[in-house]
């Protein structure tokens, strides 16, 4: 009896493990926090190892943005998912060569170019809200990949580049429909553990100081 009870334990399991994975494996799966633990202590990632994320993931993360609240749901955005690298270091280089000369050298920041995943989120302008939508959207991914167990940076320093002179070469060549501006990019990977996040971390403003209860 409790051999039969055992195996439709397993059997029912099995079935489970089916259902919530059946993409592929993650290659060793990070540790996974809930959600209102990473709401109140994500950090920005410092740095990626080269570990692939797999396409059932990236997915899954798009659902995420694809699921957010908009006005009017007018879904203002458009989501173009890079992985080559190549294309990430052209507009990486291109956003190095727009810098100002001279300009005193910061100290070296996560970039496009170490994104094992890079999402261009793009928006329309038809409504006031559309960059605003197109936030939401790009933290719901944001959030989607750190439940991962992924790391995550969002970046709105390529947008001079990629709305600039050059916006038709770059809309050709990340698939850009018409009508559509660069908002923000989100980088995903694996974070690289070896680093140091804690020391040094950016802080926030305390409730005191950006909140008031009216009552
Ligand atoms: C809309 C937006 C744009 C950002 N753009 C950049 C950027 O261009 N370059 C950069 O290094 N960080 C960028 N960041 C990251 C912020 O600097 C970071 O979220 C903030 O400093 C808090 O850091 P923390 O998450 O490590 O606490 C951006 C964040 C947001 C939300």
């Amino acid at each position: 009896m409790l051999d039969l009870f055992v195996f439709c334990c397993a059997l029912l399991f099995g079935h489970f493990n089916v259902i919530f994975h059946n993409e592929s494996p993650i290659a060793a799966a990070p540790k996974q926090q809930s959600t209102l633990e990473i709401l109140t202590t994500a950090k920005t990632a410092t740095k990626f190892t080269a570990e692939p994320i797999s396409e059932g993931h990236i997915r899954q993360i798009l659902l995420a943005g694809l699921n957010a609240p908009s006005a009017r749901n007018s879904q203002p955005w458009h989501f173009s998912v890079v992985t080559n690298k190549k294309i990430l270091n052209q507009i990486n280089e291109a956003m190095l060569a727009g810098m100002p000369k001279g300009a005193p050298a910061s100290p070296r920041k996560l970039g496009l170019a170490d994104a094992t995943v890079a999402i261009f989120v793009y928006g329309t302008n038809n409504l006031p809200s559309d960059s605003f939508d197109c936030g939401l959207a790009t933290e719901a991914m944001s959030i989607a990949a750190l439940s991962l167990g992924y790391g995550t940076k969002i970046v709105s320093s390529p947008t001079i580049v990629l709305n600039g002179a050059k916006k038709a070469d770059f809309d050709q060549l990340l698939q850009i429909p018409k009508g559509y501006s660069n908002v923000a990019v989100l980088l995903i990977g694996h974070n690289d553990k070896s680093v140091d996040t804690t020391t040094g971390g950016s802080t926030r403003s305390p409730m005191e100081q950006k909140v008031r209860f009216i009552k």
